[in-house]
């Protein structure tokens, strides 16, 4: 028995080794919405979760757009701004592929999901967004991604508003094996 260990120790090494990365699954969420689904998603790609925290939670005044000086609307007027996060970034390079998730704010991704990806070093890796909205699609919201951070490699996206556990299988199949 004691001379078969090394031999076993050997075939778990080589099966850790072959085993495809993890995904990851990073998503910004201020009211809950984005987080519930990035939960499913993560669980659909077998994923690991990280969120994206502001340095300070969102209150209802912050998210208020019909208030032209609240926290969000600030942010969102400025393409420059960079709000803090509260948590350090995963260490990225366990990961080949990281799912991006956001609420869309004024049609595109909040700031925040712009800090992570300034941060990050996503070299290598593919960038797949996600996000959910109250009405609005994903496009514009993936062109001002692109737009803002050219040199990822971006995959289509998808918004998941009530999306079902096989519209989100069948969004992650082509990253999973
Ligand atoms: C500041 C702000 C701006 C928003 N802008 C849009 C928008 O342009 N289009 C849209 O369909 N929904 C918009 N929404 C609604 C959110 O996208 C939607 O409620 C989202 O699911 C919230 O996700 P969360 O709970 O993960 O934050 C906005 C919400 C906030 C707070």
């Amino acid at each position: 028995m004691k001379a078969l260990l090394p031999i076993a120790l050997c075939i778990a090494t080589l099966a850790a080794t072959a085993a495809p990365a993890k995904p990851l699954v990073a998503f910004f969420s201020a009211s809950g919405t984005t987080a519930a689904v990035a939960e499913r998603l993560a669980q659909a790609a077998g994923a690991d979760l990280y969120e994206i925290k502001p340095d300070v939670p969102y209150s209802a005044a912050d998210l208020d757009w019909r208030d032209a000086g609240s926290r969000s609307s600030r942010e969102m007027k400025d393409e420059a701004v960079r709000p803090p996060l509260g948590a350090p970034l995963p260490d990225l390079a366990a990961y080949d592929v990281v799912f991006v998730g956001f609420p869309i704010w004024w049609g595109v991704a909040p700031r925040q999901v712009d800090t992570f990806l300034d941060q990050g070093d996503f070299a290598g890796k593919k960038l797949v967004p996600f996000a959910t909205s109250g009405s609005s699609g994903i496009g514009r919201a993936e062109s001002a991604l692109q737009e803002r951070h050219p040199a990822l490699d971006w995959q289509p996206g998808k918004l998941l508003n009530r999306a079902s556990d096989a519209d989100l299988a069948a969004f992650v199949a082509p990253f999973v094996e």
